[in-house]
Parts: structure tokens; sequence; C-alpha cells
């Protein structure tokens, strides 16, 4: 995939968004940043410290529901050791969730106790979501945040901008999160937000995607996906391409007659790779 696909793709909208997101940045005082616990890596804005003017900063490991636990711990430890708040959450069930605000009162305690010291009882702190497209910002806001919009917005007088949902009687969250761009210049992370469905299938051609897919999950082996294929230990020296024709077969996906129909199996594949059905898959190790 070259760089121009990914253009394509990215909305256009780079220094619009990029200028929002700094203006936003003067109202708050802290950033949570969410990013996909499959893809720990790939997931990331290669930016983001000098987008959020380097505030203080949590991120959030979401959809932890469908990446390998173990991993999930060990990236959790291994940003914990960089003096990094980070937390493992499923915005799916609301797993985790609950350490979101204990874990902003650690992130913010030198300020909040300044303000303290100032003699500002109860200072209200305000933090802004961002991340790339499709991470699970808007789930995790209506998640986390208590209605109240109404409030401000739709008094007469009250001059409409930036909404904020309060998210405890001390935190209050900007309501649109910050959509940060991708790494674009990659294959190899171009590939794994194609997988994760991160990034739109029509940038790349759905074969190929499917059998880089398939060469991981070779290695991988997991028994979600050997049981789900019916495969045989043999079946794994298969060339990808090969593979993905024995799929279609196993599936009954067949054109022409008798020859397996690898564009549909691709489609089936990387589903239910997204739908977590063929394990829980991390790609990238701390
Ligand atoms: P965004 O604002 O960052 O762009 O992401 P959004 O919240 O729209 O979430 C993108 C997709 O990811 C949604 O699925 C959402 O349900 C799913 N998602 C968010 N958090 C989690 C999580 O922790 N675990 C799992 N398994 N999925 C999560 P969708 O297919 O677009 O919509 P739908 O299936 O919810 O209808």
């Amino acid at each position: 995939m070259d760089s121009t696909q990914y253009i394509q793709w990215f909305p256009g909208h780079m220094t619009k968004t990029k200028r929002q997101i700094e203006k936003d940045m003067k109202l708050v005082d802290a950033v949570a940043e969410i990013i996909d616990a499959r893809i720990p890596v790939s997931s990331r804005n290669p930016d983001i410290a000098s987008l959020t003017s380097n505030k203080p900063r949590v991120i959030l490991l979401n959809k932890c529901d469908m990446a390998d636990r173990n991993i999930t711990n060990r990236w959790i430890a291994a940003l914990s050791s960089k003096n990094i708040i980070a937390l493992p959450v499923d915005c799916k069930s609301g797993k985790g969730i609950d350490k979101f605000v204990p874990a902003l009162n650690t992130l913010l305690k030198n300020k909040i106790e300044s303000y303290r010291r100032k003699g500002l009882v109860n200072p209200t702190m305000r933090v802004m979501i961002v991340g790339i497209p499709n991470v699970g910002k808007s789930t995790f806001i209506n998640r986390i945040a208590k209605k109240n919009k109404a409030q401000t917005a739709d008094r007469p007088g009250v001059t409409r901008g930036n909404q904020w949902f309060t998210v405890s009687k001390d935190f209050e969250i900007l309501d649109t999160p910050g959509v940060l761009w991708p790494k674009f210049e990659d294959q190899t992370v171009g590939e794994r937000l194609a997988f994760t469905g991160a990034i739109k299938d029509n940038i790349m051609d759905i074969e190929l995607l499917a059998v880089r897919l398939l060469d991981l999950l070779k290695e991988l082996k997991t028994s979600a996906f050997l049981e789900r294929f019916k495969l045989q230990d043999e079946d794994l020296s298969l060339e990808s391409y090969e593979l993905l024709g024995l799929i279609a077969k196993k599936r009954g996906m067949i054109v022409r007659g008798s020859e397996p129909d690898t564009e549909r199996a691709s489609v089936m594949l990387l589903d239910e790779f997204r739908a977590a059905k063929l394990g829980r898959i991390t790609l990238e190790m701390p």
C-alpha cells in the first residue's frame, strides 16, 4: 500500500483537524488517548505529544475484549514502567471504565492540589478524548458521560460552542473527540489498521489483505482459528493463498463449478477476525 492510497483514505481535513485540536487543547487540563489494544503501536498517532502540547495524558487500551489478555497486561506494565498511566478497557461491555476517574485523579493530583492551595474548592478539571478513527471514542464518551448537555446548550443567549459532559463531580469531558490520523507512511501499519477495520477495505486489494492476515494467523495458530476452519497442522505449511483457497472450499465458497471463491473467503476471513471469532489476538508486542 503506498502513501497515495492513504492520502485518499484520509479525509483531507488534516490541517483543519489539527487546528481544531490545537484550539481545543487550550481548554483542557488533560487528554485521554484511546488506542486499540490489538494494535497498540499502529493505532497511535505519531505526533500525539506535540499535538496535545504535552498535556498530562492517560492511555486507554480499548477493545481489550478482543485482544490477548496476557499481552494487554504486558502493555500496561510496559507503559507503567515509563510512568504512563494506561488502562485496559472494553467500552462495549463497560469493563474497566470505572478506573477512569481514579486514573484522572492520579494524573492531575498536583494540579488539583495547587488549585486547592490557591483557595479554589472543588476545581473542575476538563479532559479531551482523542484517537484515530474507529478506536471507540464515541462509544467511550457515551459510556462515561452523564448527559447534562441540554443545561448549557439549549438556553437562549448561551453561546454555542464547546459542550461539556460531566463525568464525575470533579471532571468534565469535551463532547466531541479529537480525531487523529494514523501513521500513513508505513505499509505494515496500514495492513494492521485494515485488519482491525480501522481503515476501509477498499483502499487495498481484499485478497492481498486476507493473504497477509493468513501469514500472521499461520504463525499464531490460535485454536479458535484452527477449529473454525477445521485446519490440520499440515495445512499451515501451505502458501497463504493456497490456504485461502482451502478455507473457501471448506466453507463451500465455490465459483465456476469447482474453483474456490477466494474473494468471498477473504471478506469472510476479515469479518471473522474483526469480530474476534478467530481468537483474542494482539498483533503487536510491547
Ligand atoms: P470512534 O468514535 O473512535 O470512531 O469509534 P466508535 O465509538 O464509533 O467505535 C467503532 C466501533 O468499535 C463500533 O462498532 C463500536 O461498537 C466498536 N467498539 C468500541 N469499543 C469497543 C470495545 O471495547 N470492544 C468491542 N468489541 N468493540 C468496540 P461498529 O461495528 O462500528 O458499530 P456497532 O457494532 O456498535 O453497531
